[in-house]
């Protein structure tokens, strides 16, 4: 398997809970390691750009005003197989189906305040890290 990177979020439901640590500790025991990250206040069209995938969604303006309602951790996650074990570390979209033990079954609420951002597929790894990150912020440790 593969070393990957991954973008993560640690959204503003789940800073206001005051669980980062918690969060990013589900992520080290897995393996995982943290090779950027920063605490952001993202602007309007930041989220936006981000989330550009869902524009026509029904639900983009509760998701964008959700995301810039207060601060959120950003990071980089790197190890073998990352994108996908973060994906299960996540869980389900939406908590009330995700299973136990996953950070939106122990943290999140509901569906639209769901603790957690994580990057699908390498495609979208590759330009969620590149939107939050110079090359040059991202440290390599393995
Ligand atoms: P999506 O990319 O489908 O989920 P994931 O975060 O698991 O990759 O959707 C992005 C975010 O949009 C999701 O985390 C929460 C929000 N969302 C809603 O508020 N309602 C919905 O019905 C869906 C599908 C997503
Ligand atoms: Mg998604």
């Amino acid at each position: 398997m593969a070393v990957e990177r991954t973008l993560s979020i640690i959204k503003p439901d789940a800073v206001a809970k005051n669980v980062i640590g918690e969060i990013i500790a589900r992520f080290e025991k897995a393996g995982l390691r943290v090779v950027a990250a920063k605490m952001q206040q993202l602007s309007r069209e930041q989220a936006e750009g981000f989330y550009a995938e869902h524009k026509e969604r029904p639900f983009f303006k509760d998701l964008v005003d959700f995301m810039t309602s207060g601060p959120v951790v950003v990071q980089v996650l790197e190890g073998e197989n990352a994108i996908v074990q973060n994906r299960e570390l996540m869980g389900a979209t939406n908590p009330k189906e995700a299973a136990p033990g996953t950070i939106r079954a122990d943290f999140a609420e509901s569906i639209d305040a769901n603790a957690v951002h994580g990057s699908d597929s390498a495609a979208s790894a590759e330009r969620e890290v590149a939107y939050f990150f110079a090359a040059e912020e991202v440290c390599a440790r393995s």
